[in-house]
């Protein structure tokens, strides 16, 4: 067992991102059931849904699970309004997993509530602050990265960075991993774990449009382009997509609605460039929608269920610590504690 498995209580030190629209109860169950830690994305759900989302995961595992939340797109207090809702439901083992740094006080309510909380960055600034909000595991976000992007570095270089300065902190990659191969090179870099999206997009499991899952298993590295295009709901932050239509130097279309999408019981408009994922529930001009999709595409073949990808890790993940157990002291294999 190694330090991310150790702190979140996992077999695998694999985490899936949170990713709004697409990981619902049925992908973050399915991964933690798994082995690996499964995360909800609560994205901009209100607190009455947060609830009923966590109450559906609690009922269909006991494995420890996370809950994900992007402050800079709630904004602190409906932030911490989500936090509170999942708070109140979710067993001692859950986790928090947040996309950027959350204010001090909804840091506070999770490190209080005695949950790890998780936070994703992309310089080593935002590593310092998450350090000092009490992050008891940092994301490492490259620009390989599928969605929105938090810094400007490739994730070996800021692994490489932020482990020089953080011994003994507990860092997992996000970004270019979708393979047991991906998550043994990252651990040798001197991670202690990987967190992966783009490869559960097409999941059996994954609220993901049809169209979009099979982009995904289509695509390789150079389908994808980083743009600010899709920018409705999300401002000003760059994001790896899948090249399309819009992602290209044409003028400006107007924001017309292109499709409509399924929230809450309702239906309502998605404006062309809005920052919404097409999923099952989205008709209309998907293919002009933004398909969040990371460089790992490359690597992601085929639409199977979560477990049986988690399976594949774990059989690479247990082969490479086999054969390290015969030659070096176990490396990231082994905790601090039984080093
Ligand atoms: C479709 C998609 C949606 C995403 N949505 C979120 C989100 O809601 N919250 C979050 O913390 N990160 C989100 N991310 C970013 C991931 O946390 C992570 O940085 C990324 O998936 C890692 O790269 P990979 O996709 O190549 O594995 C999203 C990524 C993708 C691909």
């Amino acid at each position: 067992m190694n330090r991310l498995q150790f702190a979140l209580g996992l077999d695998l030190p694999l985490l899936q991102a949170g990713m709004g629209g697409i990981a619902g109860p049925e992908l973050c169950a399915a991964v933690s059931r798994a082995g690996a830690g499964g995360a909800l994305a609560l994205y901009k759900e209100p607190p009455e849904r947060v609830r009923e989302l966590v109450r559906a995961v609690v009922a269909s595992t006991s494995r420890p699970f996370g809950v994900n939340v992007i402050p800079e797109v709630t904004g602190p207090a409906a932030c911490r309004a989500q936090l509170r809702a999942a708070l109140d439901q979710l067993p001692g083992h859950a986790f928090v997993t947040s996309f950027g740094l959350p204010d001090a006080d909804a840091a506070h309510d999770v490190v209080r509530s005695g949950r790890v909380l998780v936070i994703q960055v992309g310089t080593l600034h935002d590593a310092d602050a998450a350090l000092r909000l009490g992050a008891g595991v940092l994301v490492l976000q490259g620009t390989e990265a599928g969605g929105h992007l938090l810094g400007e570095l490739p994730a070996a270089r800021l692994l490489h960075e932020a482990r020089a300065r953080y011994p003994d902190a507990v860092l997992a990659v996000a970004g270019g991993v979708a393979t047991g191969t991906d998550l043994v090179r990252v651990l040798v870099q001197g991670a202690d774990g990987a967190m992966a999206g783009t490869l559960f997009i097409p999941t059996v499991e994954s609220a993901a449009h049809p169209h979009y899952k099979q982009r995904v298993v289509d695509a390789s590295a150079d389908d994808t382009v980083v743009t600010t295009r899709f920018d409705i709901g999300w401002p000003a932050r760059p994001h790896r997509v899948l090249r399309n239509s819009l992602t290209g130097q044409a003028p400006r279309h107007p924001a017309t609605f292109i499709a409509t999408t399924g929230a809450g019981g309702r239906r309502l408009p998605v404006p062309r460039y809005s920052a919404a994922v097409p999923v099952a529930a989205t008709a209309g001009r998907i293919e002009e929608m933004a398909m969040y999709c990371g460089r790992s595409c490359s690597r992601v073949a085929g639409q199977h269920p979560a477990a049986v990808l988690v399976e594949q890790f774990r059989r690479t993940y247990e082969a490479a610590g086999r054969s390290r157990d015969t030659s070096t002291e176990g490396g990231p294999w082994k905790t601090r504690s039984n080093r």
